[in-house]
Parts: structure tokens; sequence; C-alpha cells
């Protein structure tokens, strides 16, 4: 009866790593219990989550270094595997609500998330218009909601007018409001092979430092149209999902990512700690805090937890 905070299964939203080609599976080692799927088998894995209750996923890319260039210029063609794809999952799934990610890593020579120069300097404002193209490519694809993770500046509004231009009115922005340059990204990297080549992420990620500078960040996201913001990591980062769902009314997501899950699978193991126990308390504590959407690696897992204690 005083219990203030309940999880529930509608709380998440999936994570999923595709592979490019039929059959194919592989775990990626460091996130036990996490694999990379073709889309045969991704569309399997979304129908078993779907009768767990899931009914929101995040798709992402492994892309092939033979794909890869310095603009990211497959990123937005039709026919890439990762865009066929979205549309065989929305066809297969309509009620599934999909989401996708917006930056140039996976796709890049440089493993960077806008385009870098010759003398190793982000372009801002020259990213856009890649990140408009693949936002248009994946909403015409039939995606629900785009989310830009790239962190380059102006990128809502920039993203928002191409939909709206293109009668994707409907079509939602997460966006990746307050993103920290964050050492918990590490597994995320091997699993997309997608690691800066050179350099790192602190000129367009936030500095974990900074809490004010969330407030910034997410003001004018509100103002550019977002229709969620998002704060990642989300265990390291409880104070700032808690400040930003105080002060917007916009639904606020937090991305327990990948070296989250990677430490409770790790120490569970080892045999150093209970890691279910450790799982649903984390999930819980992130929306203690304030996350209405959680996105996770444990989704599933928590999904089978739930169930099982109804
Ligand atoms: C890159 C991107 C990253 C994640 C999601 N999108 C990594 C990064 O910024 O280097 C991390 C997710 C995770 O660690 O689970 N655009």
């Amino acid at each position: 009866m005083v219990e203030e905070t309940k999880l529930s299964v509608s709380d998440f939203m999936y994570p999923l790593f595709l592979l490019e080609g039929k059959g194919k599976k592989t775990e990626v080692d460091s996130m036990p219990g996490i694999y990379r799927l073709s889309i045969d088998l991704m569309l399997k894995e979304i129908e078993a989550c779907m009768n767990l209750g899931i009914n929101a996923f995040d798709v992402f890319p492994v892309v092939d270094e033979k794909h890869k260039d310095k603009m990211a210029s497959i990123s937005y063609e039709e026919e890439f595997f990762y865009n066929q794809a979205l549309k065989k999952i929305k066809e297969t799934f309509p009620e599934a609500c999909i989401m996708t990610d917006v930056a140039m890593d996976p796709y890049s020579t440089d493993g960077h998330d806008g385009i870098v120069d010759e003398n190793g300097n982000i372009l801002n404002d020259e990213t856009l218009d890649v990140l408009g193209n693949m936002a248009l490519t994946q909403a015409e694809m039939g995606a629900d909601i785009i989310g830009p993770s790239d962190m380059m500046d102006g990128r809502v509004e920039f993203i928002r007018d191409v939909l709206d231009d293109n009668e994707f009115e409907n079509t939602s922005i997460m966006s990746y409001t307050a993103k920290y340059a964050s050492a918990f990204y590490g597994p995320f990297r091997d699993a997309l092979d997608s690691a800066p080549k050179s350099g790192d992420k602190k000129t367009y990620q936030m500095n974990p430092a900074n809490q004010r500078e969330a407030i910034i960040e997410a003001d004018l996201d509100e103002e550019e149209g977002a229709d969620f913001l998002m704060v990642k990591p989300a265990l390291a980062y409880l104070d700032v999902i808690k400040l930003l769902n105080d002060n917007y009314d916009l639904p606020i997501a937090a991305y327990n990512v990948s070296g989250e899950y990677a430490m409770i699978k790790a120490a569970g193991q080892k045999g150093w700690l209970d890691p279910q126990a450790a799982m649903m308390e984390s999930l819980l504590s992130i929306k203690r805090a304030g996350a209405n959407v959680i996105l996770t690696y444990f989704a599933k897992e928590a999904a089978q937890v739930l169930k099982a204690n109804k």
C-alpha cells in the first residue's frame, strides 16, 4: 500500500543489435546474454519480447567496415540492410513502437558521431544534413521514434523541420538531451565495433562534472521540438534524471547503458552479488529518480521476473 514506485514492463524499451544477412547470431563478449541478430532472428526475438509485454524497441546496426566512409553516406540509402530491416519490423509488428538511432558513428570510418575534418575537429553544422537524411529515411521506413544520439547542437530542430516538411509530423523525436562523455559505453562500442579511431567524444558529449548544463540542453531540446528528453547513462546520473523530471513536463527517458549492464553481469558471474536482485533494484531506482521510459538491456530478463512475480 505504501510502496511509492512500481516497475512495470511498459516502462521498458529494449535495445537490439542488428546484423546484416540471414541466420546470424553472435553474443557480445562484454554483454553476456545480449546477441547481435540478423533480421530473421530479430523478428523472432521481438515476437518473444512482445509476448512478455515489451512493446518498444531501439534498433542499432552493426555495420561492416566495407560499408563505412567519412560521410556515413550509406546510412540513408533506402536499400541498406538497416533501413530495410526497420521496414520489415514495422510491417511485421505494426503495433510495436520502433525507435531508431541517428548518429554517424556506426557508419563512419572515423567512428565519430559527426563529420571529422583533417585536423580532427568535429564539424557540428555540416553534420546536420547527414543526420536529417538519416532521420528522413528511417521515418519513411516506418520508425515511430527517431533517436538522435549524436549530441550535435541544433539537431532536434533540424530533424523536426525535415520530418515536418516531408509529412512526418507524427514521427516523434527522443532527444539524447544529457548524454555524458562516459566510460560506461565501452561494451556498446565493442558490440557495434564503433569506437572512435582517434580522439574522444568530449567536444560534443557532456562533461560528467556538469549538472546545470543539462538544464541548458533540455531548454534547447524542448524549444526545438523534442518529444522526450533522455539522460544517459542512467545509474551514475540519477540526479540528472530527477533534475529534468522536476523541471520539465516532457516525458523523461533514461538509458541504462551497456557498461551498467556489464558490471552487474560480471559481478553476478563471479558470485559477488545476486545479479537478478541488483538488476531489479537498479531499474526501480531509475524509475524512482523520475524516468518514464527506461532503455535497458535487462528488459527481457526483468520482464520475465515481473511476470513470475505477478
Ligand atoms: C553512439 C551511441 C552510443 C551509445 C548509443 N549510441 C555510444 C557512444 O556515444 O559512443 C551507447 C549505448 C550503450 O552504451 O549502451 N551514437
